[in-house]
C-alpha cells in the first residue's frame, strides 16, 4: 500500500478547534477501516512565531515537504499585529505554497440544498450552485518583486508590490481549469483585467491559446474580473470553472463563499504539478476561512469546511473516492437533520457548537460505512 503520511498543521485561532474535529474522523478511520493514516503534526503562523520567532520552522518545512498531503487550519489574528512582516503568521502559509510549488488552488463553491435559504442572497440564485474557482496560487502580486516600502527622502514613502505572470504559470494553471472543466459542466470562465494591466493582456491571450491547443470542446469565456464579481452575486449559476490569478481567486473566492451561505463552508485543495514517473502530487487542503479572531476559544466555529478540506484531501491525494464521497454525504445528511452552527443557523433549526457539529458528521459518516 502507498504511505499516507499526513501532516497536520493546525495554526491559530479557530484553526486547532476545527482541526479536532478532522483529527476524530481520522482516528476513526485507522481505528476501524484499517485506513492506515500516519499522523504527524507541526506548528504554524502565529503559534510557529511563539515557539521559534518564525511563521514556520525549517523542521516542519521539511516535513511538508516530506509528507503525501498537509492539512492546514488558519494562521492570524490580532496578538501578531505587530510582529516583523517577514515573520507575521501569513508568511507561513505563503511558504508553504511557494517552496511545495503549489501552484493550483481548487476552491469549490457549493451551496448544499439545506442550506439554500442560510445565503444573504435569494434562494432561486444559489439553489443548487456547484462552481469551482481555480485560483494561481504561486504568482501574481503576491509574489512579485520588488516588494516593499520604499523611502523616497522626502517626508514620503511608496508601496510597492508587483504583478508578474509569466506564459508557463499560466498555461499550466489555464491546463487544471479545463481538465476539470471536462469533468463537470465543461466551461471555463477565466477572469483578468486586460483593460489596465498588462498581466491581463497576457494571461488573456495565453488561456486563449492554450484552449486553441488542446481543449478545443470546452466552452470558453472571457470577463473582466470586477464584471466577474458582480456576476457572481447577480447570478452564480452561469458559472462552471473560474480560472484567475492570485489576488482576483483570493476575493472571488470569498464572495463565492457567502454564496454557500458562510465561509466556514468553503474548503480547498492546494496542489502541485504531478510527478512525471509516479503522478503523484504534492499537496496542502486549507479551509478558504481565515483564524476568526471575533469567535476563537468559544466552540462556536463552524468545522465544515476543515472537514471538507479532508475529504477533497482523500479524493485527490489518496484516491479514495469512496470515503470522500461518503464524508461529504455525511456533511450533507448532518445539514438535512438540521444542524446548524451559529454562522449558518435560520429559524426552527437546532443550533450546535464544533465539537457537536463535528460529532455529528462523524457519527453520519459511521452509519453511511454501515
Ligand atoms: P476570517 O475568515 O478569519 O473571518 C471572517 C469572518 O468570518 C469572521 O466574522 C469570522 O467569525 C467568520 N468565520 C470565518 N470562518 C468561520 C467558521 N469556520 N465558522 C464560523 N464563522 C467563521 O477573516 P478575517 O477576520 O479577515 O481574518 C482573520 C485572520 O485570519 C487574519 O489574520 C487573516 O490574515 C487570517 N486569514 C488566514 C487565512 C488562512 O489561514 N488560510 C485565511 C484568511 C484570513
Ligand atoms: C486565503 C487567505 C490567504 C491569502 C492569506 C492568509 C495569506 O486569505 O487563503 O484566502 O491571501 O491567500
Ligand atoms: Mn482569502
Amino acid at each position: 500500500m502507498a504511505s499516507k503520511k499526513l501532516l497536520l498543521l493546525p495554526g491559530d485561532g479557530i484553526g486547532p478547534e476545527a482541526m479536532a474535529e478532522v483529527r476524530k474522523i481520522i482516528a476513526y478511520m485507522n481505528a476501524e477501516l484499517k485506513s492506515g493514516f500516519e499522523l504527524d503534526e507541526g506548528l504554524v503562523g502565529g503559534s510557529a512565531y511563539d515557539a521559534h520567532g518564525k511563521a514556520i520552522s525549517e523542521a516542519d518545512m521539511e516535513k511538508a515537504l516530506a509528507s503525501d498531503a498537509v492539512l492546514f487550519g488558519a494562521v492570524g489574528g490580532p496578538k501578531w499585529d505587530s510582529v516583523p512582516y517577514d515573520v507575521r503568521p501569513e508568511a507561513g502559509l505563503l511558504r508553504l505554497r511557494k517552496d511545495m510549488e503549489l501552484f493550483a488552488n481548487l476552491r469549490p463553491a457549493i451551496c448544499y440544498p439545506a442550506l439554500a435559504d442560510s445565503s444573504s442572497l435569494k434562494k432561486e440564485v444559489v439553489e443548487g450552485l456547484d462552481i469551482l474557482i481555480v485560483r494561481e496560487l504561486t504568482g501574481g502580486v503576491y509574489f512579485g518583486e520588488p516588494k516593499e516600502i520604499r523611502d523616497l527622502g522626502n517626508g514620503q514613502k511608496r508601496g510597492i508590490d508587483t504583478q508578474v505572470y509569466d506564459t508557463y504559470e499560466i498555461e499550466r494553471i489555464s491546463g487544471v481549469a479545463f481538465e476539470l472543466a471536462r469533468t463537470r459542466g465543461n466551461k471555463v470562465t477565466s477572469m483578468e483585467k486586460r483593460n489596465v494591466m498588462k498581466s491581463g493582456v497576457l494571461w488573456n491571450e495565453v488561456v486563449t491559446a492554450t484552449h486553441r491547443a488542446k481543449y478545443f470542446d470546452v466552452k470558453l469565456e472571457h470577463m473582466l474580473a470586477d464584471a466577474g464579481g458582480m456576476q457572481l452575486v447577480r447570478w452564480p449559476k452561469q458559472f462552471d470553472v473560474i480560472v484567475t490569478d492570485n489576488l482576483f481567486g483570493d476575493m472571488l473566492s470569498d464572495i463565492a463563499a457567502m454564496l454557500t451561505g458562510s465561509l466556514g463552508m468553503l474548503p480547498s485543495a492546494s496542489l502541485g504539478a504531478p510527478d512525471a514517473k509516479t503522478g503523484s502530487r504534492k499537496a496542502l487542503y486549507e479551509p478558504v476561512h481565515g483564524s476568526a479572531p471575533d469567535i476563537a476559544g468559544t466552540g462556536a466555529a463552524n468545522p465544515i469546511a476543515m472537514i471538507a478540506s479532508f475529504a477533497m484531501c482523500l479524493r485527490y491525494s489518496f484516491n479514495m473516492v469512496a470515503e470522500a464521497d461518503r464524508l461529504e454525504a455525511a456533511i450533507a445528511g448532518v445539514l438535512d437533520d438540521g444542524i446548524r452552527t451559529a454562522d449558518i443557523m435560520s429559524e426552527g433549526k437546532t443550533k450546535v457548537g464544533t465539537t457537536e457539529m463535528g460529532d455529528a458528521i462523524l457519527a453520519k459518516f459511521k452509519a453511511l460505512a454501515a
